[in-house]
């Protein structure tokens, strides 16, 4: 019995030493020491012996059992320890790696453009105001000397709500809105939201103004082309320069349309400005005294000039757009554009 324990401990500690990985020493337990391993059957067998070598066998065979033990233990340590920095080294995190980039949202063109527009006369004293979307016949048209069965009522096709509201055609009413409820200086722009029944390439039936309006006293169209040059000197360039041609709005006596030097070609004459050098951007004029008159304000004391601007019209020329149908697709590859990052 003696030499069969002898075996297997010699075959159970080769085993161990053969063993490399936690796994391979955990079979190894098993065929040895487990519930039917090979020593664990011989200490069953122990009861078959006689009362004498009993006591003897079990010592020995226990001995064999702690050296089998203790040699896989040391050896589990070790296995244990080296799948460990193994994994570790395997999962180990760069620190060091730039980190992957989140991607941003940007502003629309459009309320990039607003935002320029507004901060230019915000820097010359002006105020913000905003106003409704829907709007009283008396302010759309009334009260800016536009009553009612007036053949200028057709120079802007509106979408009517009833007889007496109106999708705004444009944010000139703000301006009597002002009149009417302040004193004067007053020295505003009026960012927002109008409606025309009108469509193409380069009229949408939603699209944006900025209406800017200065009442107070002495105020002459030199202040009106003084304020605009400097405007549009801030907007395009620095050597931008404008030009005023005579035109007709009910509300504005004189009225004037306004050119600027074409961005695009700086005024040689290009495919935006139609060869002219010169892109118109708004109009304007020094407020009608009528109009003064119905919204309060004393005309012998006090004068004002007012504009009307296109968002989308500034902005088309500002970055060469063709059509303003894109400012409302919000295809991702054109809104990327306006992100002040250079593609890579
Ligand atoms: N409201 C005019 C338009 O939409 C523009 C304008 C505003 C003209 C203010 C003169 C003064 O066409």
């Amino acid at each position: 019995m003696k030499a069969q324990i002898e075996n297997v401990k010699q075959a159970a500690l080769a085993a161990v030493a053969a063993a490399g990985t936690v796994q391979e020493l955990g079979e190894v337990r098993v065929r040895f020491l487990g519930k039917s391993g090979e020593l664990t059957s011989l200490m069953k067998g122990l009861g078959a012996l006689s009362k004498e070598e009993r006591p003897e066998m079990g010592k020995v065979l226990n001995l064999a059992r702690t050296e089998i033990e203790t040699a896989l233990e040391q050896k589990l340590a070790a296995a244990e320890e080296r799948e460990k920095q193994a994994r570790l080294s395997a999962e180990a995190v760069d620190v060091t790696l730039p980190g992957r980039k989140p991607v941003r949202g940007t502003l629309h063109p459009i309320t990039q453009v607003r935002e320029d527009i507004v901060r230019v006369f915000l820097g010359m004293g002006f105020e913000v105001a905003e106003g409704p979307e829907i709007e009283s016949d008396l302010y759309n048209f009334q009260l800016l000397n536009v009553p009612k069965d007036h053949p200028a009522r057709d120079m802007q096709d509106t979408f009517y709500v009833n007889d007496s509201f109106v999708l705004r055609t444009h944010t000139s009413p703000m301006q009597a809105r002002m009149m009417t409820t302040r004193k004067p200086p007053i020295r505003v722009v009026i960012p927002g939201r109008v409606y025309r029944s009108d469509d193409d390439a380069s009229h949408s039936p939603i699209f944006h103004q900025i209406e800017g309006l200065a009442v107070d006293k002495y105020i002459t169209m030199g202040d009106l082309e003084g304020c605009l040059t400097a405007f549009a000197q801030q907007m395009f360039s620095k050597d931008t320069e404008i030009r005023l041609r005579p035109s007709y709005f009910p509300f504005t006596e004189p009225s004037v349309e306004v050119d600027v030097t074409c961005a695009i070609c700086g005024g040689k004459g290009c495919r935006v400005c139609k060869g002219t050098g010169w892109v118109e951007i708004l109009g304007a004029g020094i407020v009608n005294p009528a109009v003064l008159e119905m919204c309060g304000i004393d005309s012998k004391e006090y004068s004002g000039f007012a504009f009307g601007l296109g968002l989308e019209r500034i902005a088309m020329i500002k970055y060469g757009i063709p059509n303003i149908k894109l400012f409302y697709e919000n295809d991702v590859r054109f809104l990327k554009q306006f992100n002040g990052e250079v593609e890579k």
